[in-house]
Order: structure tokens, then C-alpha cells, then sequence
């Protein structure tokens, strides 16, 4: 069989199945299987798969009928024009994602910020792409996973910033050892009951998803943690579900009632970010220096 009539049973059967995007898909596992680039699969288009290759074909579309995402089999996603390192620890990371690094960026260039945490940092991709793209940046990175830390470490030595992200582990802010200027969080924001829609398959972590009941828990909990810790940030920045938008930003408006918010659309018109902005306050810097503030383990 050649490279050409791999890539269209390959297609077929993926379109059969109601995978989207059978093309791209397909690409990407014939792609996976030979270590090609795009550019070759399509230049040896007529070059003979050997039965190895066949074989590795066919169990690589087996994983994918029975619902394995493709990043999960290939172990790549891109995030930000960046590749990134992913396994089942981690969430896959998402496009609607990229609106939360784009917002952090904005505030960090206008507001020339030193210091950012991104909570639930998983793979590492919002972390990193924000390493990446503000240089003279200092960065917390913190999960409550220690093995999405590892995920988050092997892309940071990847993307050449392990000297530049430190990675906590630890719930929420918890691990945080100083105030920061910006916090940006994606946490699991999935309501209990639509778990099984949004992870039929079961193959991505419910740590990564569940966000309890209406969805908001480990938001909720995140500013509850913020409100607590006056100072702790000038900003925040929040990524939330469809339909998410008036609870959450009630709850901004209950617990900080002079911050400023506002809601920003994905691309699919959807209210995605949150932002919360706060007054600068020296008095937990204060307490910072004065040792009142526990700092949790550090992950090198
Ligand atoms: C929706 S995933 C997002 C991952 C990554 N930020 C992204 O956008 O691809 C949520 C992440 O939050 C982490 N998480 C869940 N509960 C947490 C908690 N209480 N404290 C810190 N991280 C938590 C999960 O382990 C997971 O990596």
C-alpha cells in the first residue's frame, strides 16, 4: 500500500466513525507512524508503507476509533504556534485557551508586570507561552498534579525557560511563596453531570475537568483564596465554561466590590475570560516580608 491509499483508507474509516476533521487526522497518525514531516508524506506520496508501518497504521486508527484523543497517541499538541509535550496526566490544551495568554500579555505590556502565576498550570502551555513571550517575566507554575508537574518540567526544558518558571506543587495559591502581579488560571470548570459528554471516551483526567456540581467549585474557590490574601494580585484572569459568564462574574462583584471586570469572548462568540482587576495593595507585600505567608514545596 502507498503513502497516497494509506491516507484515504485511513480517512475513510475515521470519517465512518464520525471523527471530525478526517483529514487532518488521518495526516497526522500516517504522519506519526513513518516520523515524517507533512511535506514528505506529501512529496513520497507514492513510496510503499512496509507491513511494520501497516501494521503500526492500523493500531494507531484502532486507538483513535475507540475514542484516545490524538494528542494522547502522538503525545503533541500545539498551543500558541509551540509544541507541547502531553500525556493522560494532563489536559489537552485548548485553542479558546490561547484568549487567556493573549489578555495576559496585553496587561503585562501595558502595566509592565514582573511577576505572573498561572494556576493549574498542567502541560505547562499558558505558563510557557507566556515565558516565552515576556522575557524579563518572572513566573510561578502550580498544580495540585504532581505528575502534570512532570508534564509542565518537560516542556519547560523543551522550550528552554525551566530557569524562568518555578513549578509548586500545591491547591491553588497555596504554594505561592510571594504576591504576584497577575494571576491567570484555567481551572477545571466542567459541571459534574456533563463530564461523561465532554470525556466520553473517559481518557482525560477528571482532576483536569470536574468542577463539581455547577461547574464553579475550583473557580469559586480560587477567588474565595484571592479575597483572602488581600495584595496578593493586581490581576486576575479566569477561563470559564459557556453559560458561566453572569455567575462568576456575581461572585467577582460579591467578593471584591471596587474591582474591575470584564468579559471577553472566544472566538466562537462564546464568553471565555474573565478579568478582574484590583487595586494595588503594599499590605500583604508586608506580610509577605514578615514571614506570615507558608510557602510549600517547590518542584525543580
Ligand atoms: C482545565 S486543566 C488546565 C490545564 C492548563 N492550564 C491548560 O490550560 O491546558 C486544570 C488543571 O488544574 C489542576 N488543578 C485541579 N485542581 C487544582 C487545585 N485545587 N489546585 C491547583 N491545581 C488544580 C489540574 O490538575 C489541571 O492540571
Amino acid at each position: 500500500m502507498t503513502l497516497k491509499q494509506a491516507l484515504g483508507h485511513a480517512r475513510r474509516f475515521l470519517a465512518e466513525n464520525n471523527i471530525e476533521d478526517s483529514l487532518l487526522e488521518s495526516e497526522i497518525l500516517l504522519r506519526h507512524t513513518l516520523k515524517i514531516s507533512r511535506v514528505q508524506l506529501y512529496l513520497d506520496r507514492d513510496r510503499e508503507l512496509s507491513p511494520k508501518q501497516e501494521k503500526g497504521l492500523r493500531h494507531l486508527i484502532k486507538r483513535r476509533l475507540s475514542g484516545e484523543p490524538t494528542a494522547y497517541i502522538t503525545g503533541h499538541r500545539e498551543f500558541y504556534g509551540l509544541d507541547f509535550y502531553v500525556n493522560h496526566h494532563v489536559l489537552i490544551p485548548r485553542p479558546e485557551s490561547e484568549l487567556l495568554v493573549e489578555q495576559a500579555l496585553k496587561l503585562a505590556q501595558n502595566d509592565n508586570l514582573s511577576t505572573i502565576a498561572d494556576i493549574g498550570t498542567g502541560c505547562g502551555a499558558i505558563a510557557i507561552s507566556l515565558a516565552l513571550n515576556l522575557p524579563q517575566l518572572r513566573i510561578y507554575a502550580t498544580d495540585i498534579s504532581t505528575p502534570a508537574l512532570e508534564v509542565a518540567r518537560l516542556n519547560c526544558q523543551k522550550h528552554g525557560v525551566a530557569d524562568r518558571i518555578c513549578l509548586l506543587e500545591g491547591d491553588m495559591l497555596t504554594p505561592l511563596p510571594e504576591p504576584v502581579d497577575l494571576i491567570v488560571a484555567n481551572l477545571p470548570y466542567v459541571r459534574e453531570a456533563e463530564l461523561a459528554k465532554v470525556n466520553s471516551a473517559g481518557f482525560e483526567s477528571s482532576l483536569a475537568l470536574n468542577g463539581g456540581r455547577d461547574g464553579l467549585a475550583k473557580i469559586r474557590r480560587l477567588c474565595q483564596q484571592v479575597r483572602g490574601k488581600t495584595g496578593i494580585t493586581t490581576y486576575l484572569i479566569l477561563e470559564i465554561g459557556q453559560g458561566q459568564a453572569a455567575a462568576v462574574t456575581s461572585l467577582l462583584r460579591r467578593l471584591f466590590p471596587d474591582g474591575k471586570i470584564e468579559v471577553m469572548p472566544d472566538l466562537g462568540g462564546v464568553e471565555r475570560v474573565v478579568s478582574l482587576q484590583l487595586e494595588k495593595n503594599t499590605r500583604l507585600l508586608l506580610n509577605y516580608s514578615l514571614g506570615l505567608v507558608s510557602v510549600s514545596r517547590a518542584i525543580d
